[in-house]
């Protein structure tokens, strides 16, 4: 089929890529030349496992082409995805200015039965809007329908996700829609839900909520284990073997980061008072996660006395392991809590710090993760990457000036830390 992909940031690219490794037609569309003459040439613009690969084979093998004009390829293909993003506005509300304006374009551009499918994550409603924007271009009814798709792949296992996905959202009243969306789709052999418009927008940021919800509901637990006895560990493998519950997202740790989960928790919240309800559960999740790196940076303060001149050493910049993404992650609370209170940071992550050094150009990065060690006060475990956990910690004791590990995402067990000679703490015993 011949598709056209509006946006290559990292939903979009991916969307685009395993699309035409499935073997449709995928024209990538980004008004930012310099990133599609990367794509062409096999690269990523953004760092993502595996998406090099599929990018220079697609490009080879001609599935994959790219262009700056969503006029001409909305032109060439009959189903156009809308895939921009929605960063949050000040207030928390999503910012769909980016949906409406290739809405526009696209609308300028129908000339024979098209759909347009919103993949990006937008509030409810927003598919009547787009379908309005198109209506109000003159575009006859009968020539196009808008779909909702969400997107539910995430960063650092996005190919896995979107080849693997645990259900595919249509949201349409279209039925040759829905058909020919399941025919996009077909490859993939995935359980296909067809819901209103509506519905299949809330499925998104619904999910997306819940989730946080989970993380932030063990990492309140997390709290109640530290002042009774209890291991938040002990008590996540417990409750996760009820299947009503399910294991996953029941890792307690620093709480949630990254561009999806802060934003969606809001937009939501925002959604709710738009509509007139109030999604009380969502601000006191969002409020246990806020104070949930807070309360470890100051179980570690009242361990030191004052952070002022204290050397502290973070391993891991990135919102979680496998991505280069440092939006809202917690290595930003952490770095603006240390260097307020007087502290060096020495920082090293595998591939988030030259992000994070345009953020924080005034901390010090180091390229070895041992080299974090070196003098250090302290040293603060921010984001678990796989090679973190490799480290020696017995040859570490010998370069670090106070051996204090703050373990903030459980990498270690206590006794692999105090075994090696370390004072360890961490999240929920
Ligand atoms: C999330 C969703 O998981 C995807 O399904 C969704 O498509 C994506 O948002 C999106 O809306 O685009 P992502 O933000 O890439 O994906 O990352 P997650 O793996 O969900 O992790 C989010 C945050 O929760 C991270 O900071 C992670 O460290 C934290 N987390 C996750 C925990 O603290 N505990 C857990 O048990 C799981």
């Amino acid at each position: 089929m011949k598709i056209s992909v509006v946006g290559t940031g990292y939903v979009g690219l991916v969307t685009a890529a395993v699309l035409a490794d499935l073997g449709h037609q995928v024209i990538g569309v980004d008004h930012d030349k310099s990133k599609l003459d990367k794509i062409t040439a096999g690269i990523s613009p953004i760092y993502e496992p595996g998406l090099d690969e599929i990018l220079s084979r697609t490009i080879a093998n001609g599935n994959l082409t790219t262009s700056t004009s969503i006029a001409e390829a909305t032109k060439q293909t009959e189903v156009v995805f809308i895939a921009v993003g929605t960063p949050p506005m000040a207030d928390g509300t999503p910012d769909i200015r980016a949906v409406k304006a290739v809405a526009a374009s696209v609308a300028a551009a129908i000339d024979k039965p098209t759909i347009v499918v919103n993949k990006s994550t937008v509030p409810v409603g927003t598919g009547d809007l787009v379908e309005q924007i198109i209506l109000d271009a003159g575009v006859s009814p009968e020539l196009f329908t808008v779909v909702s798709n969400p997107e539910f792949l995430r960063e650092g296992t996005a190919i896995y996700d979107t080849l693997n996905p645990d259900r595919i959202v249509l949201g349409t009243s279209d039925p040759g829609a829905a058909e020919k969306m399941k025919e996009v789709y077909e490859p993939l052999k995935a359980e296909v839900l067809v819901v209103s418009r509506p519905s299949a927008e809330l499925i998104k940021y619904a999910s997306n909520s819940f989730l946080a919800v989970k993380i932030s509901f063990i990492n309140a637990i997390s709290r109640i284990c530290e002042k009774c006895g209890g291991d938040v560990e002990e008590v996540s493998v417990g409750m996760g073997m009820d299947k009503r519950i399910g294991s996953q997202f029941l890792k307690a740790g620093l709480g949630w980061g990254g561009s999806c989960f802060p934003k969606d928790v809001q937009g939501l919240t925002k959604t709710g008072e738009r509509l007139g309800y109030r999604f009380d559960l969502l601000t006191a999740a969002d409020q246990i996660n806020n104070e949930q790196t807070l309360h470890f940076l100051t179980r570690l303060q009242s361990r030191l006395g004052s952070l002022q001149g204290r050397t502290i050493g973070l391993l891991g910049l990135a919102f979680k392991p496998n991505t280069d993404d440092i939006r809202d992650a917690k290595s930003l609370e952490i770095i603006e809590f240390l260097r307020t209170n007087g502290a060096t940071v020495v920082a090293h992550d595998p591939v988030a710090m030259p992000n994070t050094r345009q953020v924080h150009p005034e901390i010090c990065y180091v390229d070895k993760p041992a080299d974090v060690f070196s003098g250090a006060d302290a040293v603060i475990l921010v984001t678990e990457w796989a090679e973190f956990k490799n480290l020696d910690l017995a040859t570490l004791k010998k370069v670090v000036g106070t051996a204090l590990l703050f373990d903030g995402r459980r990498l270690w067990t206590r006794e692999e830390a105090e075994s090696a000679g370390w004072e360890y703490y961490t999240v929920g015993v």
